[in-house]
């Protein structure tokens, strides 16, 4: 398979980025073009960021499923589409050509129909990283069932949340999943998630970890004996449904600065488009290269990089069910070698947590087959940079930085690998098709003159092929979020520079959005979990630099229960039963790093908690705090400072 739209120079580039902003409607156009459609479209576009409405390919029919599977039957058919190394280097991987997935794909949609999923239903997916959940995924897609992957590492009142929200009837999930020494039993956190819920009809399991499960009769059945019925009448095809470009795809929620995670959603055309572009530019991907994204499906990263991106480009997908630290920190170098990795797209807190082990893991590995390494998530530090360009890339790999978001779909700010210059600790140049903005407070685009680097927040003023649609259930959520800041933009909710060449330096959320380890964690929804525990009388969190984690979590909380068993009074056992519930609530990734007992929060005449001050406290900063004069109670910044940890 060739990629006509593959960008091949600088120049071509900036072609490109001048043609998509001058027509948009014919640049776009052009490229969907290269894609299955059973009906062509009416309209490339049709959009206004008041309501916001956002329309692409308005009129078209097509499947992605056919995009990514049917339509490399002919030349790609035993051409690997999934890799699978499994949790432990000593079990047998699994490799899924194209012919293979299909099958699968197929199968499982009809025990998705046997069981009574419909078009439109919510299916929620709960698995770990195994190839049955990228099957799972896409069968959902044949056969127009909007998933909502969650992460396996949700708990099961955060999965509660999701289900409710997205009034979920079905769920998909195993008994339970590997990471790294860990069992986690899935199917025992679905069922707690399941007490009193009243819309699931049916729960469907795959066999993994084979720990002892509960099978409820009546909702609850088994993969394997679901498909064995398929498979027995010899059926190894279901007609893949007709969906408007516009049609729901699927649904995946994400921190916000409100207490409650929005339910992102995006439709088939479009992410489609963009997906595919973008994966083809960004990495330069070559057909019968290896594409090793290291993210869970249950992010962003996971649903764009693993699965539509690659398997719309006839790509080979890496999927890789454990961590980077298991059995030892040279994980990662061992599977490059294994499979011959080409590209390898990774986290730069992964980065930053095998920086930490030294050389050693990597000695004896060749990495050879390296081309082109991606980072995501969160900003790159020089020092990650380059520890990855010096020994993972051997300094022949370009480094692609592609700044996103759950609600961009894919990547908006990234260098192109080897055509667009890199720059360490910069996201670089916008794709094309993207008109981004620094504004300042007041909503006011930031002007650049001559040579300087400006700064802003980091809107965007018209839409690509992959923005959201709207959040799941409240369209007026998605309006106030991210439309209304700015009148006829969109905000990301981050802060950038731009220097001289154009460049993109994103420096971080400007919300009360925390980053850590590459994944959005809103302050409010830590501080409700927090304050579910009993004797916790309030709490403030904010965010604080970490070596590792980029941001790690500092929670500022008014205690006044006691505990009989904290006998030494250290307050240490009272921590520990408060990240017990913030892990029950929301998950453990979560947790706070740091927790102060406070005797009061400083804040305004009018209740409000200067956060402000928090987070300059919690990085250390104790001695230019700014205006304190508003503050109700001075005195308790004094205490906060003296007990800072
Ligand atoms: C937030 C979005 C994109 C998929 C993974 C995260 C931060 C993301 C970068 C980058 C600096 C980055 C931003 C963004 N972020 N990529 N290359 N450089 N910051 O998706 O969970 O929706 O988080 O991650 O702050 O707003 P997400």
């Amino acid at each position: 398979m060739s990629y006509p739209y593959q960008i091949k120079s600088f120049e071509a580039y900036k072609e490109a980025y001048q043609k998509s902003i001058q027509d948009p409607e014919s640049f776009w156009g052009e490229i969907a073009s290269h894609f299955t459609w059973r009906k062509k479209w009416d309209k490339v576009l049709e959009w206004n960021f008041t309501e916001p409405r956002v329309e692409w390919f308005k009129g078209g029919k097509l499947n992605i499923t056919e995009n990514c599977l049917d339509r490399h039957l002919e030349t790609k058919s035993n051409h690997p589409a999934i890799i699978w190394e499994p949790n432990a280097p000593d079990e047998n991987n699994r490799v899924l050509t194209y012919r293979k997935l299909h099958e699968k794909v197929c199968q499982f949609a009809h025990v998705l129909k046997n069981n009574g999923v419909k078009k439109g239903d919510r299916v929620c997916i709960y698995m770990g990283m195994i190839p049955e959940l990228a099957i799972a995924v896409l069968a959902c897609a044949r056969i127009g069932a909007i998933h909502s992957v969650v992460f396996g590492g949700f708990s099961a009142q955060s999965i509660a949340d999701r289900l409710e929200d997205a009034q979920a009837t079905f769920i998909v999930t195993c008994d339970g999943a590997y990471r790294g020494a860990k069992d986690i039993p899935l199917k025992s956190v679905i069922d707690d998630a399941l007490i009193g819920n009243k819309t699931i009809k049916r729960v469907i399991v795959a066999t993994r970890t084979r720990t002892p499960v509960s099978m409820i009769k009546g909702r609850d059945v088994w993969w394997e004996d679901e498909m064995k019925q398929v498979e027995e009448k010899g059926v190894t095809f279901i007609e893949a449904e007709e969906m408007d470009a516009e049609d729901p795809l699927f649904i995946l929620y994400t921190s916000g600065s409100t207490g409650k995670p929005k339910g992102v959603v995006h439709s088939v055309g479009g992410y489609m488009v963009y997906t595919n572009y973008t994966f083809v530019n960004v990495f330069q991907y070559q057909t019968g290269q290896v594409h090793f994204c290291t993210a869970d499906i249950g992010w962003i990263t996971g649903h764009s990089y693993i699965v539509y991106g690659p398997l719309s480009a006839g790509a080979t997908s890496l999927l890789f069910e454990g961590v980077p630290t298991w059995p030892d920190a040279g994980r990662f170098w061992d599977i490059v070698d294994k499979y011959c990795v080409n590209i390898l797209y990774t986290a730069p807190t992964a980065i930053r947590s095998l920086m930490g082990f030294g050389l050693g893991p990597l000695q004896g590995k060749n990495l050879s087959s390296l081309k082109v390494l991606g980072t995501v998530g969160e900003p790159i530090n020089e020092e990650a940079w380059h520890w990855y360009d010096e020994h993972v890339g051997k300094r022949k790999c370009p480094i692609v930085d592609t700044w996103w978001q759950t609600e961009t779909g894919g990547c908006l700010i990234s260098n192109l690998a080897g055509i667009t210059p890199a720059k360490p600790g910069w996201a670089t140049l916008p794709m094309p098709g993207l008109e981004m903005v620094l504004v300042d407070e007041n909503g006011k685009e930031v002007i650049q003159q001559g040579d300087e680097t400006i700064s802003g927040n980091l809107c965007i003023k018209s839409p690509w092929p992959s923005i959201l649609r709207t959040t799941y259930g409240d369209h007026e959520r998605c309006r106030t979020n991210y439309f209304a800041t700015y009148e006829n933009m969109y905000f990301t909710g981050d802060g950038a520079l731009k220097d001289k060449d154009g460049f993109f330096r994103i420096t971080g959320r400007v919300d009360d959005v925390l980053n850590v380890s590459g994944h959005r964690i809103g302050t409010a929804e830590v501080e409700n979990a927090i304050n579910m525990h009993a004797g916790v009388v309030e709490s403030a969190v904010v965010g604080y630099p970490h070596d590792i984690k980029g941001q790690g979590i500092y929670a500022y909380i008014i205690y006044q229960g006691s505990h009989a068993q904290d006998t030494h009074g250290t307050g240490d056992l009272v921590r520990r039963d408060i990240l017990q519930t913030v892990t029950r609530i929301i998950g453990a990734i979560a947790k706070p790093d740091k927790i102060q007992f406070v005797s009061g929060l400083p804040k305004t005449r009018s209740g409000k908690i200067m956060r402000r001050i928090l987070r300059k406290i919690a990085e250390g900063e104790t001695e230019n705090l700014g205006d304190t004069s508003t503050l109700l109670d001075p005195g308790v910044v004094d205490e906060i400072k003296k007990g800072r940890l």
